[in-house]
């Protein structure tokens, strides 16, 4: 199970999830499945918000409706991946994450999550977050090389395994310095690059991942 989250919103956080779900799915004769903390994958993915419950609905639903029922939560939402929605709730119901967690570990099946951004409130939303984070076999903060966004993650009394850089030229701090601060490596860098935000406003980014993202994220799938 790979998380990926951010301490900043609008990072990339979801962009690289659909990714790395996508790569996944792809080399995984099984394919991939993808969870969505936030609500944002569909819209990444250019197809409509699934119909139905989603994964914050399980959280807060009754002791009887069991682990199993995760599984009836998917949809597909790309070539040989699968998504459990965020559904109708907001996030809460942080109890169940570890019934959840170990399903999805059990699933044979690579789980990437999209946590969303971890604010380490104590709040029910954040503790939901905190947990799918620490769950997770590899987690991955998606960060710009930016003061703010650094300094936020720093605060965070929780290391990801790795960081996914999104790079972006002119920036006065640099790949090095996010290693250094957060003494964690960066495991794929990808440069921002207005073709990428344009095939992800046009709905068309999971329809033809574009070719950085395959080359940056292969080694981290
Ligand atoms: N490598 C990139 N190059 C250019 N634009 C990008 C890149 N990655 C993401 N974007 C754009 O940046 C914006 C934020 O991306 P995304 O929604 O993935 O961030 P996020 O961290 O998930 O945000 P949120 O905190 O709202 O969940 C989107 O408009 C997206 O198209
Ligand atoms: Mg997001």
């Amino acid at each position: 199970m790979i998380s990926c989250w951010s301490a900043k919103g609008g990072s990339g956080t979801t962009v690289v999830a659909v990714a790395l779900a996508m790569i996944l799915g792809r080399d995984c004769e099984r394919g991939s499945v993808l969870v969505d903390l936030e609500g944002d994958v569909p819209t990444v993915c250019g197809v409509p918000q699934p119909d139905g419950p989603g994964i914050t609905d399980w959280l807060v639903a009754s002791p009887s409706v069991g682990a199993a029922a995760i599984e009836r939560l998917e949809h597909p939402v790309a070539t040989g991946v699968r998504l459990i929605p965020c559904g109708r709730r907001s996030v809460a119901g942080e109890q169940r994450v570890p019934l959840c967690a170990e399903h999805l570990a059990r699933d044979e099946r690579p789980i990437v999550v999209d946590v969303g951004r971890v604010a380490w409130t104590g709040e029910p939303d954040d503790l939901v977050r905190r947990q799918f984070v620490e769950a997770a076999t590899t987690s991955l903060l998606v960060t710009r090389p930016c003061f703010i966004s650094l300094r936020r993650a720093l605060a965070i009394p929780m290391r990801p395994t790795g960081v996914v850089l999104i790079e972006e030229s002119g920036r006065a701090l640099g790949r090095t310095d996010v290693e250094d601060v957060l003494g964690v490596p960066v495991v794929a860098a990808i440069d921002v690059d207005a073709s990428v935000a344009r095939a992800v406003d046009a709905g068309l980014f999971a329809s033809r991942l574009p070719a950085p993202f395959g080359r940056a994220l292969r080694d981290v799938a």
